[in-house]
């Protein structure tokens, strides 16, 4: 029984492949208003993703492609990195889409954006990590000042926006569905815990994640029914806070599915399992107190205290977000023993223990008492200069902002559905006689939307209008087509293709919105049909119609 628990912790551990990568920095420091190059020289944070090469080795000018952007230079709306220089001064678009037009000369009714925050004179927003920078972003009151007070919150935001960024990095480019690799739900969680922005309409870097969060999840579940019970709660958490249900994921419940295992898994479980199911609003019971407790007294170095950290935050959700009675002084107990891990120097263990008991201690303000938080935050920082993974940067980064696994929720999510390509369209700047239709990818024979969007397409545009629209939209719906007598037919989305030993295709239906029709297969070439208004085309991925057999995504099971 105990080896049940090793293991899913050592399933923990090995997830972590290849992720060791260094974090570098030369030894000399620049002054608060600057940016200090790979080769040690200091430039002004003007310079930064302005195009020339100031640094002299062009390092001012790295992680400013689309989506890559420093937390010092301004990101566009759609992706685009332009130069700080450029942000507000009334010269042209530099974006392309007129979003950092959006921040100034605003009128006071209107909100900042979450990350954001509203300048002294209040005509304008800008990003919070720009406040006590040294560069000034406001008209009239400057937001620099009073920042000497503040000089330890500084340097842990600027360890914060390192860390921020060194996991941004992680981005390849390259396949549209798999940019963010095997720990694309850790990283959701860590961004998310680092800036609450993140999966808000229109972060194209939150959609872009959430997207592979999805085919990702999505493939191993029809695929891979292995799937160990701490992969999953690890989904579950990044499906929260990439605002999607787990309880509905393409008609699964995986909240459902971990509380099944956790059912059988006997008397020993993960306490990681309990708090996932505790941040997903499951009904919390009297034997998940017991499982919690026992897995914190249950000792399994070298991973003990990790668990016994994990233990502590599933036991205080329980205590803070459901009904049972939770003896507090069970869990105050647990939390002085914790605190008599940190040696003098501010580690508990090693780094990421550190960071995980730092988490567990932000639970009613513990650390205040019997623990040297400042130490402790100063091995994190200072850590950084080591070579980090992607693992101690998930536990670490949480903890730069004041933020632990027990901030796992979708409590920032809005209810209504995102509008952000609505936004986007208008870019492409359509004009003449206008309809609206809609225009869907759904996955496998069940029905299961993958993605809604509505368009304002011109008078008479076909199908295949409609498909080129999307992919200029949003560049990871590109379709490619077969040419059969020189007219196109629909053969591959997002690197998806027709596949005819599964006997899975690409197919286009039609549908009118407003009735109960079922969707008609179009058998002709997508240029020859032509759009009604409020008609929803269907890219549908699924099994011939010859074929009787129908795919369903198959439930998650137990090994
Ligand atoms: C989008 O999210 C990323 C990742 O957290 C963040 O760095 C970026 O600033 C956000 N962009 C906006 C416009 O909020
Ligand atoms: C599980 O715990 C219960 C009571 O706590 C005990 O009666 C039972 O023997 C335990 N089962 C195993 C397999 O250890
Ligand atoms: C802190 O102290 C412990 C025990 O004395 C030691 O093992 C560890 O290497 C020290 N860590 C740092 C960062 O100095
Ligand atoms: C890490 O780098 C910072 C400045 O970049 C420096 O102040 C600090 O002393 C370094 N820490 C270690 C342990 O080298
Ligand atoms: C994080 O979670 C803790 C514990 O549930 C809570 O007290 C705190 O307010 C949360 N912080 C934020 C910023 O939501
Ligand atoms: C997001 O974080 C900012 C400050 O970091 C805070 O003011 C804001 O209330 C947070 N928003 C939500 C929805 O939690
Ligand atoms: C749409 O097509 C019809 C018939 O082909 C034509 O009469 C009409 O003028 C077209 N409308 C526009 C706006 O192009």
């Amino acid at each position: 029984m105990s080896r049940t628990v090793s293991m899913e912790i050592l399933v923990l551990v090995s997830l972590l492949t290849g992720a060791f990568l260094c974090y570098a920095e030369a030894s000399t420091q620049c002054a608060s208003a600057e940016f200090k190059c790979s080769n040690g020289r200091c430039i002004t944070i003007r310079y930064l993703c302005d195009t020339g090469n100031d640094c002299g080795d062009l390092s001012d000018e790295q992680f400013c492609e689309p989506y890559h952007c420093h937390p010092l230079a301004f990101q566009c709306l759609n992706g685009k990195c332009i130069t700080r220089r450029r942000f507000c001064d009334g010269s042209g678009d530099l974006c392309g889409d007129n979003s950092d037009k959006r921040y100034c000369n605003i009128d006071s009714s209107t909100q900042c954006p979450p990350g954001w925050i509203r300048c002294p004179s209040r005509s304008r927003c800008i990003r919070s990590s720009w406040v006590c920078d040294g560069l000034t972003d406001c008209i009239g009151e400057s937001e620099e000042r009073n920042c000497e007070y503040n000089t330890a919150k500084t340097q842990d935001s600027d360890a914060k926006s390192k860390l921020k960024s060194w996991v941004l990095r992680r981005r390849k480019p390259g396949s549209m569905a798999d940019r963010w690799g095997s720990q694309v739900h850790r990283i959701a969680v860590a961004l998310h815990l680092a800036d609450n922005s993140t999966f808000d309409g229109g972060n194209r870097t939150g959609e872009e994640i959430r997207y592979e969060l999805t085919t990702q999840l999505l493939h191993r579940l029809a695929k891979d029914r292995e799937m160990s019970s701490q992969e999953l709660a690890l989904y579950i958490h990044a499906l929260l806070v990439a605002c999607m249900d787990p309880r509905d994921f393409y008609g699964d419940d995986l909240v459902r599915e971990l509380r099944r295992r956790v059912e059988v898994s006997g008397n020993y479980t993960n306490p990681f399992l309990i708090l996932a199911l505790c941040n997903a609003g499951d009904i919390m019971t009297a034997r998940d107190v017991e499982r919690v407790t026992a897995a914190y007294d249950s000792q399994h170095r070298p991973f003990w205290t990790d668990s016994q950290a994990l233990a502590s935050m599933a036991l205080s959700c329980i205590s803070s977000r459901s009904s049972v009675p939770v003896d507090e002084s069970t869990l105050m107990d647990m939390l002085q023993e914790l605190k008599r891990r940190q040696f003098s120097n501010g580690t508990v263990d090693n780094f990421r223990t550190t960071a995980l008991v730092t988490q567990a201690l932000f639970i009613h303000d513990s650390y205040k008492k019997d623990f040297d938080l400042d130490s402790a935050i100063k091995v994190l920082t200072d850590g950084l200069n080591g070579s980090k993974s992607l693992l101690d940067t998930y536990y670490a980064l949480p903890v730069l902002s004041r933020k632990s696994l027990l901030n796992v929720t979708s409590g920032h999510c809005r209810k209504e559905p995102v509008a952000e390509e609505e936004a986007l369209q208008k870019v492409l700047e359509v004009t003449g006689e206008m309809m609206t239709v809609q225009y869907s990818v759904w996955m496998g024979d069940e029905i299961n939307v993958g993605r809604t969007w509505r368009l304002r397409m011109r008078v008479n545009s076909t199908i295949y209008d409609a498909i080129e629209t999307v992919a200029k939209i949003d560049n990871r719906q590109k379709v490619e087509y077969n040419v059969v007598d020189g007219k196109p037919y629909v053969a591959a989305l997002n690197g998806k293709e027709d596949d005819s030993e599964m006997g899975m295709f690409w197919f286009v239906y039609l549908k009118t919105l407003s009735s109960d029709k079922e969707p008609k297969l179009m058998e002709e070439s997508p240029v020859d049909i032509k759009l009604q208004p409020n008609q929803e085309i269907i890219l549908w991925y699924k099994r011939g119609p010859w074929s009787g057999q129908s795919l369903i995504l198959k439930p998650v099971t137990s090994p």
